[in-house]
């Protein structure tokens, strides 16, 4: 399906326009608060694909159908680079949107792998994500010429968890020692959180794996290689005096999304707006 033509942007009116941030739903919201933090002046559109959430037990070839229809929907909207803050939809769907936009297209795979094969000391690192993600095996794509070992765990539940604005509690502490044990057996000294809801739960995460296990959180990895890309290219503002805009756009139920974000990132996301892809 073809997207609205999006405004033809150049010079400082391309380097102003808005970053475009993807996830299924909540989870991209780890990557768009990062993103901020170090890019404090740029303006955000961020969409969550609420309602056809969650992504991670969907066919491949679906969940690509559905990145392009919500990257469709960010490119119209005119951005100048999109952040595809999911695992699943990047391992689905990230060399069709490079083929396919005119824009700087990141994605969370690749910074995260690399990251984690820089900081393991026993060459044993661990994955949890989604079942979609696991399947693409786009992480030991991504490891692949680094000789280390990838021990690759799906944790469904999670996604559901941080959906219901659960992160803490002994339901999900149990959820999280069954999943993580293999990964302890296996002895990673790095574990990355392959999906990014997970971020949400790295409290449990990290009491479950102890304090020897270096989590690396593929949502920082995303907001620093933005940040890099974006400097690179040169399409960071530079008046740096500009009050910035983030608009947050769920497919799904816009209070509800607005009440889980006050929930689980406090004021950091206002003024949520519901809209439908295809629009
Ligand atoms: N946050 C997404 C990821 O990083 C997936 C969540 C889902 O299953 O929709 O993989």
């Amino acid at each position: 399906m073809d997207s609205t033509a999006p405004p033809v942007l150049d010079g400082a009116g391309r380097a102003n326009a808005p970053i475009g941030v993807f996830d299924s739903g909540f989870g991209g919201l780890t990557v768009a608060r990062a993103v901020v933090d170090l890019l404090p002046h740029e303006d955000i559109v961020y969409l969550g694909d609420t309602a056809r959430a969650p992504y991670g037990p969907r066919p491949i070839a679906q969940v690509r159908g559905f990145v392009l229809e919500a990257l469709d929907d960010l490119v119209s909207r005119g951005v100048k680079a999109l952040v595809i803050a999911c695992n699943t939809g990047s391992a689905a769907a990230l060399r069709d949107a490079r083929e396919r936009y005119g824009v700087p297209v990141i994605e969370v795979v690749v910074p995260a792998a690399r990251k984690a094969a820089a900081i393991t000391r026993n060459d044993r690192i661990g994955v949890i994500c989604t079942r979609a993600t696991a399947s693409s095996r786009a992480y030991d794509d991504a490891l692949g010429a680094s000789p280390v070992r990838l021990f690759t765990q799906v944790c469904s539940k999670f996604v559901e968890y941080v959906e219901a604005g659960v992160t803490t509690g002994s339901q999900i502490l149990a959820t999280a020692r069954e999943y993580l044990a293999p990964l302890q057996e296996a002895e990673i000294d790095t574990l990355i959180l392959g999906c990014t809801h997970y971020p949400l739960l790295s409290g449990v995460i990290s009491y479950v794996m102890g304090e020897r296990v270096t989590l690396v959180s593929s949502s920082d990895e995303c907001a620093r290689t933005t940040f890099a890309e974006l400097t690179g290219l040169g399409l960071l503002r530079d008046d740096l005096d500009h009050e910035p805009t983030r608009r947050f756009i769920t497919t799904g139920d816009a209070e509800q999304f607005q009440g889980l974000g006050r929930r689980l990132m406090g004021g950091f996301v206002d003024g949520v707006q519901a809209a439908r892809i295809p629009g």
